[in-house]
């Protein structure tokens, strides 16, 4: 099926360096059979021709010069028109812009006049991209339901190295059918584990890790999206509660593991992201440890293997696990998928340097099953969270459809 076959697409070109890569863009979408419309910024048309634009979407292209007069209303037909308003390249400036409302030209006036499915896909250098301000207005953007695609990593035309490249044309077509497409997770319900738990030494202190519980909820919110009945339970993070999706908070693995065991019944599928801690102290203090001597010797046990236990007792739960490894990435991770009898890991690496894994809102992830084994490009979480889930939802009905005919020919 053509998702985007007669889709009505307006494409926003900015001014980056990358506003060349919306040609490609332009002539992807032409090629998925959808119709494309386009709106250059006054700095794009330094950096791209309308000619070239006009060419490939056989549509006239929109400049800030169409502005709206007052008999123009071109940005509320621009507005009406589209289905979908993708912006690619997106500069901080206009992250910035439409975050906080302004409309000072013909693409931000029409950002404001447009309700319905916004795409950003960001291209600016990675110091711009890292700037506090850029970040909370993107976190603004997401917060009102806007998708924010990529940026990928890699070297720019300035010569810096790190986040902020455009996401390749590829994905950002991939994305805004993922989005557009069918409700693919309608009428399952998904349990999501997500954070770290925190195991109490002292009234005090506690051991825990760096877990920041954005991969669940990553997960989560796009579960949702797609049309899953989604529940979380989370460990303590300094994330916001997501809107429409219940969750349970806790602090310790034990506490996690009995909301699970109870939750587990109404799943269909179970996700495991929560780092949950291997070990806890063997006994808690009621009174608080003195600084009296050079060292302090703490026991540790061997806490409770959740997820060991979930897949012992819930056949039919598709089961899927995370491994954060450090070395020997998919040897633990193949290890561990076999030894706890679960349907799919997920491992990724933890790399402080590269920003990857615990508490970045970047992650690279090696899906792997008995039968499949694919690493995935680095992304972030949410774009990762679209390519998980995608694949438990094909697994899946797999495992349902081998399920239904053991069970017909059994009954023949
Ligand atoms: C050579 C050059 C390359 C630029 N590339 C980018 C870029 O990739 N991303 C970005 O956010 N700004 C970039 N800028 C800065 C923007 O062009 C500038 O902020 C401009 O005001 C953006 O306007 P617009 O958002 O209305 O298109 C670049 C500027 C120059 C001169």
């Amino acid at each position: 099926m053509n998702i985007l076959r007669n889709r009505r697409i307006l494409i926003g070109v900015t001014g980056s360096i990358a506003a060349y890569k919306s040609a490609d863009i332009t002539s992807r979408l032409i090629k998925e059979n959808a119709e494309v419309k386009v709106i250059l910024t006054k700095s794009a048309e330094k950096f791209i021709t309308a000619t070239t634009l006009e060419a490939l979407s056989k549509n006239h292209v929109f400049s800030s010069d169409s502005k709206s007069s007052n008999q123009d209303y071109t940005h509320l037909e621009l507005a009406k028109w589209a289905d979908i308003l993708l912006i690619a390249p997106a500069t901080a400036n206009v992250i910035n812009k439409i975050a906080n409302g302004y409309g000072d030209d013909l693409l931000t006036t029409t950002c404001l006049a447009y309700n319905k499915d916004l795409f950003i896909a960001p291209a600016m250098n990675p110091e711009m991209w890292n700037n506090s301000i850029t970040k909370s207005n993107l976190d603004k953007l997401e917060k009102n339901k806007i998708k924010i695609i990529g940026p990928d990593y890699g070297t720019h035309a300035c010569g810096d190295t790190g986040y902020g490249r455009l996401a390749s044309t590829e994905n950002i077509i991939e994305k805004i059918k993922g989005f557009k497409s069918d409700k693919i997770l309608a009428g399952l319900r998904l349990l999501i584990s997500a954070g770290p738990t925190r195991e109490p030494i002292d009234p005090v202190r506690y051991i825990s890790n760096y877990s920041s519980g954005k991969m669940g909820y990553s997960i989560a919110l796009v579960a949702k999206q797609l049309g899953a009945t989604v529940e979380l339970v989370s460990g303590p993070t300094m994330l916001d509660p997501i809107d429409k999706i219940k969750t349970t908070y806790i602090d310790t693995a034990d506490e996690m593991a009995c909301v699970i065991s109870e939750k587990i019944k109404n799943s269909d599928v179970f996700i495991s992201t929560a780092a949950i801690s291997d070990y806890r102290p063997t006994n808690f203090s009621e009174t608080k440890y003195k600084k009296s001597e050079d060292t302090l010797n703490i026991e540790f046990e061997r806490g409770i293997d959740i997820i060991s236990s979930v897949s012992a007792n819930n056949e039919n739960v598709y089961i899927v696990g995370f491994a954060a490894e450090t070395h020997n990435m998919l040897e633990n991770a193949r290890k561990k998928l076999k030894e706890k009898n679960i349907n799919m890991i997920v491992a990724n690496k933890v790399n402080h340097k590269l920003k990857l894994g615990f508490e970045s809102d970047y992650n690279k992830v090696t899906l792997i099953t008995s039968e499949y084994e694919n690493e995935f490009d680095s992304g972030t979480k949410l774009d990762i969270s679209y390519d998980i889930l995608k694949k438990i939802h094909e697994e899946y009905y797999k495992k349902l459809q081998l399920t239904n005919h053991h069970v017909e020919k059994s009954q023949s």
